[in-house]
């Protein structure tokens, strides 16, 4: 690893808005928010940053499985005293055994690797067996929110949506969306500068039975 990650990777274990799977914690404190967010795949965390630093009262946690990404978003809430923004280095798949304590009204994939090969689509976060996590950590009527610039991986949740039977909302070719649309990633701000056209999807899972 080189040298700048290293640090980056022993800080973040050190910051108290950073848990792992070698630090871990039972996430009950997320229960004196009434609105809690999760961000899949948060990367270096500005979504998440964003979106709890615009609204106090919500908790938010971003998840990713690179802890020199998290150092920037955790130390960036450190600074500035975030009280409601917390990450946690994971693998999505384990998910369900650590975040047992909390319901979440939203869950947030920013820009997911599309594994554009066919060999890799079980790696794309909204793959059957993701969806079905997705389901248990999201509340009754709870929704998940999808951005990308990938039409394969848009044209992949369309196609999930209609194999699930899904409630949706495309907000791609509307003016209007939901504010947190609008609260950016690194990797958006990349794309954007490229003149890539940013898809926006909402979802539920209230039909979803894993088939
Ligand atoms: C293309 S990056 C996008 C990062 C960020 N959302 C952004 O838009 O800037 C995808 C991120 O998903 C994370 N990731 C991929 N598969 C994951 C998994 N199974 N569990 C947790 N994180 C994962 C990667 O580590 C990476 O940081």
């Amino acid at each position: 690893m080189a040298r700048k990650k290293l640090i980056r990777f022993k800080k973040a274990l050190e910051f108290n808005n950073v848990f792992a799977l070698e630090k871990l914690t039972d996430f009950k404190f997320a229960n004196q928010f009434s609105k809690k967010v999760l961000e899949i795949g948060c990367g270096h965390g500005l979504f998440s940053y964003e979106y709890a630093k615009e609204n106090p009262d919500i908790f938010v946690l971003g998840v990713d499985v690179k802890l020199d990404r998290i150092f920037k978003g955790a130390n960036l809430a450190q600074n500035d005293g975030l009280t409601n923004l917390y990450f946690f280095r994971c693998p999505v798949a384990f998910l369900i055994d650590h975040l047992k304590n909390i319901d979440f009204d939203e869950i947030w994939i920013t820009f997911p690797d599309p594994h554009s090969k066919l060999s890799g689509i079980k790696k794309r976060l909204i793959f059957d067996f993701y969806l079905k996590i997705y389901k248990d950590l999201l509340n009754d009527d709870g929704s998940v929110y999808l951005k990308t610039d990938s039409v394969l991986m848009y044209n992949y949740a369309l196609f999930q949506i209609q194999k699930f039977n899904l409630e949706f909302v495309d907000f791609t070719f509307l003016n209007e969306y939901p504010k947190p649309f609008d609260y950016k990633t690194i990797f958006e701000m990349k794309y954007l500068k490229l003149g890539k056209r940013i898809k926006r999807l909402k979802f539920n899972l209230k039909g979803f039975i894993l088939k």
